[in-house]
């Protein structure tokens, strides 16, 4: 692989960025700077030296999935049906939905079997975003709309992160969170004297859910994607 596509798969990088780090000398292949953004590395046994950081390479892997309602988000079901099962095989042994989505929940999951952007997309300290749309049980109210948005008691120690909410033209709610806690969406309906009659996650940091995956249908991450994830977890807190 080229040297350029090394240090972004290994760093937050776009292409150009690591192309520049390359001409500027800041990168050394096996103790020795290389200023050649092309010159061809073997991953697996090059070493990269980025500044003081010596690079690791890692080949992982990440999947999109429309989530089906009726199954739950979990790696072991326990007799119930998970989401592992829609996983076309072979599965990567330590491929993992990244959070998780109520058995009644539709629309956007990731998996990866990449730990650490797991860690990193979960943190509370991160506030990466989720967007759900939400069909309520009645129609929501201005007053309602402007507590979802600066934050209401859920029966947690405090209350919800400011939101931003809106009805859609379809009169369905559309729910920015930058937070991932237990039922959080169905609680600050409740919250507001609501209910959750379908939700759907529409976009989950900066993914989007793919129009043309179907529920149950799963593909792997474009590079672009991949790449967007990177910069999300990269990201400063
Ligand atoms: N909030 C919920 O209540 N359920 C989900 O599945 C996701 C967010």
């Amino acid at each position: 692989m080229r040297l350029d596509k090394y240090l972004c798969e290994c760093t937050a990088f776009s292409r150009r960025e690591a192309g520049d780090c390359i001409r500027r000398g800041k990168v050394k292949v096996d103790g020795e700077v290389c200023r050649d953004p092309a010159r061809k590395v073997e991953e697996t046994v090059v070493r990269v030296e980025l500044g003081e950081e010596v690079l690791s390479y890692q080949c992982f892997h990440y999947m999109v999935m429309n989530k089906p309602g009726g199954l739950i988000t979990a790696s072991e079901g326990r007799g119930e049906a998970t989401v592992m099962t829609l996983l076309p095989s072979p599965v990567p042994k330590h491929l993992v939905p990244v959070g998780r989505l109520d058995k009644d929940t539709e629309g956007l999951l990731l998996f990866t079997d990449d730990g650490e952007m797991n860690h990193r997309l979960l943190s509370p300290a991160r506030h990466v975003e989720k967007v759900y749309l939400v069909t309520p049980q009645h129609a929501l109210s201005e007053e309602d709309l402007l507590r979802l948005r600066e934050g209401v008691e859920i029966g947690d120690e405090k209350p919800t992160l400011p939101a931003l909410a809106e009805m859609t033209a379809q009169g369905d709610l559309k729910l920015t969170i930058r937070e991932g806690r237990f039922h959080q969406v169905k609680r600050m309906l409740e919250a507001v004297d609501n209910q959750v009659l379908h939700l759907k996650r529409i976009a989950f940091g900066p993914l989007k859910l793919d129009p043309a995956l179907s529920p149950g249908q799963v593909r792997e991450c474009t590079a672009e994607e991949v790449e967007r994830l990177r910069h999300a977890c990269h990201a400063a807190k």
